[in-house]
């Protein structure tokens, strides 16, 4: 008997493969629905991208024009803009042959080149190079443009931008609170376009929109992005293992849980193999928390050259601060007994974990007051303890 691994990671889900975000989908289709603004905030392999994934798929059956951009996908502000030109020409412009009369009409300061591919029919576009400085500019133009052609097609439109914090990265050195402004003041004009900005810098995006001297602040609604409640996903992974006629033990499922610190991705990574582990068995038993960790470790294993090359990269300081943070599981990780124990002068400490988070291996974590630093990904911590922590 073959069937397909019921634990998905590594892509966007579906909305019917999304365990609970019932929520989270309403908040994002209603954004959409009526033209609203929000930053969905939250760290990575929470499962964003995926809720975007699902909510643009039901928007678009309800006639909503989703352009859905990943921002980390692009090398410049340029090709960004770029490619939702290309896309405005695809969902919005109508007949292919006015295409490129149109979007001259729309967004004429940007001197738009249109391209037809009719072997894939897919569009493409050129603009202009601007100055780095009038980048911002670019952007004003190029929403602004949106904005009228979205009036002009009378269709509902909806602008997706993933990992928003890397639009003002893409911005480079400058007055990055002016283009920060120009941005607000045109979002605000626009009445045809819906706006949801997502991110995983949490505490850049929640400074951005909660702080009153900054222009973005409370542009748009907020919403935060946490782990799935455990109650569901351990019903998940019990379902998903009976599909495949295999036992599992609840302690069994509490450590992957565990394991994976609830992290959605790491959670689905670990269930994935420790399926695969029980349906390989000869007899078929039922599986045990010592699978889990005997699952992990391998796993744990074959990711060694991966985990080793990122710990090579990390200065000393940084090592024997990730160190620590691993040691303490992030709790009081500044307190006097980690430094002493640990050797490390507070401030060295301090910019070292600044450089973790900024790199993406740690991420702070502030629930009710205090504050805890956690690893990105959980599986890190349990590669430090088996090769670096036992010397
Ligand atoms: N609601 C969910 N239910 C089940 N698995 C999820 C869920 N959200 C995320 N995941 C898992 O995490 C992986 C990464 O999700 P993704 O949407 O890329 O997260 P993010 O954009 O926050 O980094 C998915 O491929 C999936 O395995
Ligand atoms: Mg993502």
């Amino acid at each position: 008997m073959t069937s397909r691994n019921p634990f998905q990671y590594g892509r966007e889900l579906a909305g019917a493969e999304l365990v609970d975000r019932e929520d989270e989908l309403r908040v994002v289709l209603d954004t959409m629905e009526q033209a609203g603004r929000l930053f969905m905030i939250g760290p990575r392999r929470h499962g964003k991208t995926s809720i975007l994934h699902a909510a643009s798929e039901q928007a678009e059956e309800r006639g909503i024009v989703v352009l859905r951009r990943d921002a980390e996908a692009f090398p410049t502000l340029r090709q960004l803009a770029e490619s939702v030109v290309a896309g405005a020409a695809d969902r919005l412009a109508g007949k292919i042959s006015r295409a490129g009369a149109k979007l001259r009409t729309f967004f004429g300061a940007l001197r738009p080149e249109i391209n037809y591919n009719p072997l894939d029919q897919s569009f493409s576009a050129t603009i202009t190079r601007q100055p780095r400085k009038q980048e911002a500019m670019m952007l004003t133009t190029l929403l602004d443009g949106l904005d009228r052609m979205a009036a002009d097609s009378g269709r509902k439109v909806a602008v997706v931008i993933d990992e928003f914090q890397h639009v003002l990265k893409l911005q480079g050195p400058g007055d990055g609170l002016a283009a920060e402004r120009q941005l607000r003041a045109a979002i605000q004009r626009h009445r045809h376009v819906a706006y949801v900005l997502s991110g995983s810098k949490i505490g850049l995006l929640s400074q951005m929109t909660s702080d009153p001297a900054r222009p973005f602040y409370r542009l748009g609604s907020r919403l935060f992005v946490g782990p799935v409640p455990r109650n569901d996903f351990r019903t998940f992974i019990r379902t998903g293992f009976e599909s495949a006629r295999t036992n599992v033990e609840e302690d069994a499922i509490t450590a992957i849980l565990d394991l994976a610190e609830d992290v959605p991705y790491n959670v689905q990574r670990l269930a994935h193999s420790c399926w695969n582990h029980a349906r390989a068995r000869e007899q078929s038993g039922t599986l045990s928390t010592t699978d889990v960790n005997q699952v992990l470790d391998r796993l744990v294993r074959r990711d060694d050259p991966f985990y080793t090359q990122v710990w090579n990269r990390l200065t000393a300081v940084q090592q024997r601060a990730l160190l620590a943070l691993v040691k303490t599981k992030g709790v009081g990780l500044f307190s006097h007994a980690t430094l002493k124990r640990h050797e490390l002068p507070l401030s060295s400490l301090r910019s070292a974990v600044q450089k973790l988070t900024n790199s993406g291996i740690a991420r702070p974590e502030e629930t009710m007051g205090s504050i805890r630093h956690r690893l990105e990904d959980p599986f890190f911590a349990a590669w430090i303890e088996l090769f670096v922590a036992r010397n």
